[in-house]
């Protein structure tokens, strides 16, 4: 193991400077790529959060970005995962997705044929924040931005509703590991165990391992195969969503992206009202989030209180121990008793009070779990943005003091200036890409306050 490393070497000003150049130099001029070299296109929760950093150093700017993200939604209102760029050092680049057969694909732009979790509605709220602080002029821009942002989430949402929840658990469901942005997450181990790659599964060469120190740090090859296994059936469903759905191997309901999709249901409806939008589709957003809370509550594990996702395919709760088992905790409805025992284990020594862990926000895995792995991806290592999305969260319940101690112990982390893409949680080692984007972003945020 490597010595731990002691923060903070840079000043906040400097590292601030540090942050806003790491997004100046990711930016192609209509989008800023989630990294220089391994992830050379937009994707689409990167893009909420860097949008939200951007707003610090030029509203304007945020707004193209969300701009560019929307201009790539398809017209059935899907927002894709991936808006590729011209950039073809990436693997798998748009013809492996062959979404260009999909009839309500956009015509101009090329993407992926999956999605991830609906974030976009919180970072226009804190967009729309920020830039009330900036200038009147701002201001102003963020609002005629949100209003004009909004039909196109609102449909974003409804696409969610309609074809992800086929459930009965009212989980929002997702056909790829990717989809819910945590790719390796021991969440998904069983579910994976069950997709058994066909013979016809067309080669590939991976190109991730050459933007990574180690191939220790991504997922593996058994892994690989399974997500392009994935990629291959829905390209034969052609892309069409209830059929990806009908026939994708892998269906599991995400607890942690419908935490997210009441959050942001929420918040959507909140700017509806301010902005005078429908009143019809602003109560929709507000049954959506009911149920989407509902659900997240109805999955807590009796005993603990942590949240399960569940594996639609075998009909099972799923009870790896991650991040994800604190959702209640940021879309709230699941009790009194059950928050305050799921906050009495973030902050304990199985999570962010683990003595060892150089700086106190939660890892992505449990490190008293049998799956935690200090360094490969979603399976330990801690993840700046995670933070920031708990941070926020926790905020808007009135936690001030908590998205205080969460904001200062992610600024920890991340003082080595490097905006690794992921830590080693005891040593403080920057993993995956350095210069990732939507840490730069979130590092923003943090540095200007609540
Ligand atoms: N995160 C994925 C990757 O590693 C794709 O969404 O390429």
């Amino acid at each position: 193991m490597t010595a731990a490393r002691t923060p903070p070497r840079i000043s906040s000003t400097g590292l601030a400077a540090r942050a806003a150049v790491v997004l100046r130099d990711n930016d192609t001029g209509t989008l800023v790529t989630a990294s220089p070299r391994l992830y050379p296109h937009m994707w689409s929760w990167d893009a909420a959060f860097i949008a939200v950093g951007l707003a610090h150093l030029d509203v304007g700017r945020a707004v193209a970005e969300l701009d560019t993200l929307l201009d790539a939604q398809w017209r059935d209102g899907m927002i894709p995962h991936i808006v590729f760029t011209g950039a073809t050092d990436y693997f798998p680049g748009p013809d492996r997705w062959g979404t260009d057969a999909a009839p309500q694909r956009p015509r101009h732009v090329r993407t992926s044929g999956i999605c991830q979790p609906a974030v976009h509605a919180i970072a226009v709220h804190r967009i729309v924040n920020v830039a009330r602080r900036t200038s009147a002029a701002d201001a102003e821009l963020a609002r005629r931005f949100a209003e004009r942002a909004w039909p196109g989430l609102y449909r974003w949402h409804r696409w969610l509703v309609r074809h992800r929840l086929p459930d009965p658990s009212g989980l929002v469901t997702i056909v790829h590991g990717w989809e819910s942005g945590m790719d390796n997450s021991p969440r998904w181990d069983l579910p994976y165990a069950a997709v058994r790659p066909g013979p016809d599964l067309p080669p590939y060469v991976r190109l991730d391992l050459a933007g990574v120190g180690h191939p220790g740090e991504r997922p593996s090859d058994d892994e690989y195969d399974r997500y392009l296994w994935l990629v291959e059936q829905m390209r034969r469903a052609g892309y069409r969503p209830d059929e990806v759905v009908r026939t994708s191997d892998f269906l599991v309901g995400d607890v942690f992206g419908t935490a997210l999709f009441a959050l942001a249901c929420d918040v959507l409806a909140k700017l509806g009202d301010d902005l005078g939008q429908n009143r019809a589709e602003i109560a929709a957003l507000r049954a959506w989030s009911a149920r989407a809370r509902a659900a997240v509550a109805a999955s807590c594990r009796p005993g603990t209180g942590l949240a399960r996702d569940r594996d639609v395919r075998a009909d099972r709760w799923l009870d790896a121990e991650t991040l994800a088992g604190f959702a209640p905790l940021l879309c709230g409805g699941a009790g009194t008793r059950v928050e305050a025992r799921l906050l009495d284990l973030l902050d304990g020594p199985r999570w962010a009070g683990h003595p060892a862990l150089l700086a106190a926000v939660p890892p992505s895995v449990s490190p008293h779990s049998p799956d935690f792995d200090a360094r490969r991806y979603w399976r330990g290592p801690q993840w700046p943005v995670l933070a920031w999305l708990l941070g926020w969260a926790f905020e808007r319940r009135g936690w001030s003091q908590r998205a205080a101690g969460l904001r200062e112990q992610g600024l920890r982390l991340v003082s080595d200036g490097s905006f690794g893409e992921y830590y080693e949680p005891f040593t403080g080692e920057p993993l995956g890409s350095t210069r990732q984007s939507w840490t730069a972003a979130v590092v923003l945020d943090w540095l200007c306050g609540p």
